[in-house]
């Protein structure tokens, strides 16, 4: 009964069942460097405000170096015993240095332990995910660039409604993944804060100085209610429902790959190594990467359901139900770097099929609001102009001919106001020269909007 650091009150073991569904160790050893800087920075604190000696300092930092090693080298003997990272690290310190490393909890606890962890894991992997948005950012810039003139079909309720670039739809993706990044810098703020020396949830009797734990860890603020510091998880929801919009973002952006490639459509092509096959169907080229990361969003969105539920009941301070806090962190963070790594490279790969997406353009009519805005110019009223420009679509669609394809009489019938230079306005990249404004379609436009997010990337 006295195998555990907090056996002494206990008559018998901990059963078998019981030591395998509450550990952790499985999981939280993925912020064991988050553990043992955290430690460091803890028994500094300690030192310098005379609670441990010069001496058990230096051993504990000589112990955490040879457990570094350990573990990066995989020699490290994880315990199932041992609960989670934290007990299982300081078992080891123990083992190696003896008394000093039983110091090391002193004023401390695991509750605050365990949220300056996944404080300082999260921080540094939203730094990472930040940089990958500014990644796939420049990918698809530059296949804005490239696609700065490319007519496509833009569409409403899947409706051909009017023409614009493909590099104006590529540069929508880019707007989102900006406010993505946007959302992820200022949550490294809240993120950012020490619960250190909350210890397990009413503070300490020892003479600590949270400052400076906390300056030695690179955190902005130290956290002023220690009920609230052992037992908020917030900034894990915020976390997730960041992740969650990215990976939405990413699965529109995939709906419309996997549809652009569809032989209906034909409206790019994706080289091979990005598509898979069929066992069966021969003949078969499947958008598979959108269609995984699609199927992707969905998990961590559920994660991010899971995780505000485990929240929403929690008396203070700390539950064990808040180790439920890791995994679906985890594997979000998992789940947005392997995708965000996927679309990166993926990406400058997709070839827009210009004669095929300037067809499918010209099917459905796409320049009729531009014969209105013309009869508009002329000093016939909007109501009035969608009115006649309606009755000429039906004409043309009779006809089986596109509203530039109509004689000047036939389009006089409608309107006395039309004259010849209506057919300046009825073509496709009229149409698009002409929505030239600051968020407008027009080729101009996507220049600028290109060049400005260059000097973006210059800067940061
Ligand atoms: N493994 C635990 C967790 O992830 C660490 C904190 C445990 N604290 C406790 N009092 N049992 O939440």
């Amino acid at each position: 009964a006295k195998n555990k650091a907090w056996s002494g009150r206990f008559s018998e073991p901990v059963a078998d069942f019981v030591l395998r569904y509450t550990a952790s160790v499985g999981f939280d050893k993925r912020m064991a460097m988050a553990d043992i800087q955290g430690s460091l920075a803890h028994a500094a604190m300690l030192q310098k405000c005379g609670v441990i000696s010069a001496g058990d300092l230096e051993d504990i930092r000589r112990g955490m170096a040879q457990i570094r090693e350990e573990i990066k080298n995989g020699t490290f003997d994880w315990q199932l015993a041992l609960e989670d990272v934290h007990l299982n690290i300081e078992a080891r310190l123990t083992a190696l240095i003896g008394d000093a490393g039983k110091r090391l909890h002193t004023g401390r606890s695991r509750n605050d332990q365990v949220a300056t962890d996944l404080r300082l894991y999260l921080r540094e992997e939203l730094d990472e995910i930040t940089f990958l948005l500014n990644d796939l950012q420049k990918v698809l810039v530059n296949l804005a660039d490239k696609e700065a003139d490319t007519v496509m079909p833009g569409f409403t309720h899947m409706q051909v409604a009017q023409p614009v670039t493909f590099g104006h739809h590529m540069l929508a993706y880019a707007e989102m993944f900006e406010r993505d990044r946007e959302r992820l810098i200022s949550l490294r703020h809240r993120v950012n804060r020490s619960p250190l020396g909350a210890a397990a949830l009413a503070g300490t009797t020892y003479p600590i100085d949270r400052e400076y734990s906390a300056k030695l860890l690179g955190f902005e603020a130290v956290m002023q209610n220690s009920l609230d510091a052992v037992s908020d998880r917030d900034f894990g929801l915020e976390f997730l429902s960041a992740a969650s919009l990215i990976m939405i973002h990413i699965s529109r952006l995939s709906e419309e790959l996997v549809y652009w490639m569809s032989q209906r459509f034909n409206f790019i092509h994706l080289p091979d190594r990005f598509t898979t096959g069929s066992s069966i169907m021969p003949q078969k080229k499947n958008p598979d990467v959108p269609e995984t990361a699609r199927g992707k969003a969905a998990r961590v969105v559920g994660e991010m359901c899971a995780f505000a539920v485990l929240l929403k009941g929690l008396p203070l301070a700390y539950n064990k139900d808040l180790q439920e806090d890791k995994e679906p962190v985890f594997d979000a963070i998992d789940t947005v770097k392997d995708t965000l790594h996927a679309f990166i490279e993926m990406m400058p790969g997709v070839e827009p099929q210009r004669e095929e997406l300037r067809r499918a353009c010209q099917a459905g009519y796409p320049t009729a609001t531009d014969l209105a805005d013309y009869l508009v110019r002329k000093g016939v009223p909007f109501r009035t102009a969608h009115d006649v420009v309606g009755r000429v679509v039906r004409k043309a669609s009779e006809l089986k001919v596109d509203l530039h394809e109509m004689p000047l009489s036939v389009l006089r019938s409608f309107s006395d106001k039309i004259e010849d230079d209506v057919y300046d306005c009825l073509t496709l990249e009229g149409a698009l020269k002409a929505r030239n404004h600051t968020g407008g379609t027009a080729p101009a436009q996507v220049r600028r909007q290109v060049a400005l997010w260059k000097q973006l990337f210059e800067k940061r």
